[in-house]
């Protein structure tokens, strides 16, 4: 009895000890503030299907224009992405392919990377295991936090990933978009909304950060816009474990096959124990 009080309390304090240690890993998204203000740091939930082929479709479409100059996804080949997309290849390979790379190709890129570090400060990491690096909630949060900072080199600058070197190449798709102050709602102590005293009128203060596109200043609404970037998040999700959909349903079948056999031994066993008696 006491070594299993014992073997109780090291599981139990092992598992509040890694608890707490994933609140104190901290604000993962840097200065990101969520559109009330409530949360700095936080990422946004990413809300990503890997079985949505669709979805996976148009975020490769997404990558293969506007990413592969820099990011390369070396660790896979073009022929798995299309067979795991359901892209027909001659379709993959007009419209996907650029240059003179072959579908058994695995996806580099041309560029130098010492010249890119004097371009950009920064070497463009290739992003094949970036989500599992960073998770896909910070890839998502990061491609929608891009904002205008004319104290940037690049003219730009990132909430997530203060002072970065990759530039914004989606804003065409995006629009401009511009860290800004707005009037919210000021919280008392007991948590509650700050009212005046005599009016009763809600006290409201200044909060500076809030990203902010400038009306019809990109080729897609906020929506849309929010829309393609899980969608190539999804694709970075993707890559990082092209085998999560058939692992998870292999695991079904496995935890089937295991209850089934439960039984039968049950059976078995029951059937061996009459013969005891
Ligand atoms: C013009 C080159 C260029 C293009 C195009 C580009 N990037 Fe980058 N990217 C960079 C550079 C440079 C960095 C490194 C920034 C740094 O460390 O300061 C970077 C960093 C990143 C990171 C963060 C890596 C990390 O964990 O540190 C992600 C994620 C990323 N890029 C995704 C993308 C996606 C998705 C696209 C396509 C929409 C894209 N990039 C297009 C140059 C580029």
């Amino acid at each position: 009895m006491k070594k299993f009080t014992l073997a109780l309390a090291i599981f139990l304090s092992s598992f509040f000890f890694s608890l707490g240690l994933s609140a104190a890993a901290g604000a993962p998204c840097g200065n990101y503030l969520s559109s009330d203000g409530s949360t700095k740091g936080e990422c946004e939930e990413a809300y990503i299907n890997p079985k949505d082929k669709a979805s996976l479709q148009r975020g490769a479409q997404i990558y293969m224009n506007y990413c592969l100059g820099c990011h390369s996804l070396k660790y896979a080949r073009y022929k798995r992405v299309s067979e795991d997309l359901e892209i027909p290849l001659d379709m993959f390979q007009a419209n996907l392919i650029f240059g003179d790379q072959k579908m058994g190709d695995l996806i580099q890129i041309g560029m130098d990377s010492k010249e890119a570090k004097q371009w950009f400060g920064n070497t463009p990491p290739d992003l094949t295991l970036e989500a599992g690096l960073r998770g896909a909630d910070w890839i998502y949060t990061y491609l929608t936090s891009f904002y205008i900072d004319d104290s940037r080199p690049l003219g730009v600058n990132n909430k997530v990933y203060e002072n970065v070197g990759m530039p914004h190449v989606l804003i065409d798709m995006q629009g401009i978009q511009r860290s800004v102050c707005k009037q919210i709602p000021l919280i008392a102590s007991n948590g509650g909304l700050k009212q005046d005293p005599l009016s009763g009128e809600l006290l409201t203060g200044e909060k500076c950060g809030f990203l902010e596109v400038d009306n019809n200043s990109g080729e897609l609404n906020p929506e849309e816009f929010a829309q393609a970037m899980l969608d190539l998040t999804n694709f970075l999700a993707y890559m990082t474990d092209p085998m999560k959909v058939e692992r998870e349903s292999i695991g079904t079948y496995t935890l089937l096959y295991l209850f089934v056999f439960t039984m039968l031994s049950y059976l078995l066993y029951r059937e061996f124990k009459k013969d005891l008696h």
